[in-house]
C-alpha cells in the first residue's frame, strides 16, 4: 500500500461530473485490464479493441506497459516492488480516464493478483473488466517479438516474467482469451461481446 505523505490536503468536487461527461460522450467510462505474459498479445489485442470501438465512435485510450515506462514510470524497473508501484500508478491513471468518461485499455503484464485486485477496487463494480490473455509460455517464447525471452534464458535479463519471475493468473477474470487459438479479430470480438453483454457499450 502506498503511504499517504501529504497532509493538509482537501478534496475538491468538480463542477462538471462524471455523469455529465458520460452523457456528452454517450458512453460509459470503464477499464479493460489486459493481463498476461510478455508476448501474449496484450498490446495488439488492446489496440484492436480500441480500433473497433473507435470505429463505433467511442472515445478510447490505450495505456501500454512499454510506453508508460518511457514516461510516467521511467523511474521503475522490474523488481516486485517496482512492478507493484507500476501497477498502482496505472490503476490510478486508469481511474482518472474512467472519470473522464473514456474506455481505457491497459496492457501491462501485471503479474501479481493482489496488485490487479487493488486496481479493481479503485473502480465501481462493473467498470473494471479483467481480460486474461492466456497464451502458453512456449508460444510466447516462440514468438519472442522483442528477443527478450532469449536474453532471459541466457541470463542477460534477470527477473523476467515466466522465466525467472512469477506470473499469477487471475482467479476470476471477466474474459479469457487464448491468443494461440483465436486470431486477433476473433479475440477482439470476444472482448467487444463481453462489453455489449454487460451494457458497457450498445450492441451494434
Ligand atoms: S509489469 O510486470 O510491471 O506489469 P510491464 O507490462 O509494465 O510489466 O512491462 C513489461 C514489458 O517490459 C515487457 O513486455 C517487456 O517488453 C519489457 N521487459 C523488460 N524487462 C522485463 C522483465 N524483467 N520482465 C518482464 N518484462 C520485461
Amino acid at each position: 500500500m502506498a503511504e499517504q505523505k501529504a497532509t493538509n490536503i482537501t478534496w475538491h468536487e468538480t463542477t462538471v461530473s462524471m455523469e455529465d461527461r458520460e452523457q456528452l460522450l454517450n458512453q460509459k467510462g470503464c477499464v479493460i485490464w489486459f493481463t498476461g505474459l510478455s508476448g501474449s498479445g496484450k498490446s495488439t489485442l488492446a489496440n484492436a479493441v480500441a480500433h473497433l470501438l473507435h470505429e463505433r465512435t467511442h472515445h478510447t485510450y490505450v495505456l501500454d506497459g512499454d510506453n508508460v515506462r518511457h514516461g510516467l514510470n521511467k523511474n521503475l524497473g522490474f523488481s516486485p516492488e517496482d512492478r507493484e508501484e507500476n501497477i498502482r500508478r496505472v490503476g490510478e491513471v486508469a481511474k482518472l480516464f474512467v472519470d473522464a468518461g473514456t474506455i481505457v485499455m491497459t496492457a501491462f503484464i501485471s503479474p501479481y493478483r493482489v496488485d490487479r485486485d487493488q486496481a479493481r477496487e479503485l473502480l465501481s463494480e462493473n467498470r473494471f473488466v479483467e481480460v486474461y490473455v492466456d497464451c502458453p509460455l512456449d508460444v510466447c517464447e516462440e514468438r519472442d517479438p522483442k528477443g527478450l525471452y532469449k536474453k532471459a534464458r541466457s541470463g542477460e535479463i534477470k527477473e523476467f516474467t515466466g522465466i525467472s519471475a512469477p506470473y499469477e493468473a487471475p482467479d476470476n477474470p471477466e474474459v479469457v482469451i487464448d491468443t494461440s487459438k483465436l486470431d486477433i479479430f476473433e479475440s477482439a470480438q470476444e472482448v467487444i461481446s463481453y462489453l455489449e453483454k454487460s451494457s458497457l457499450v450498445p450492441s451494434s
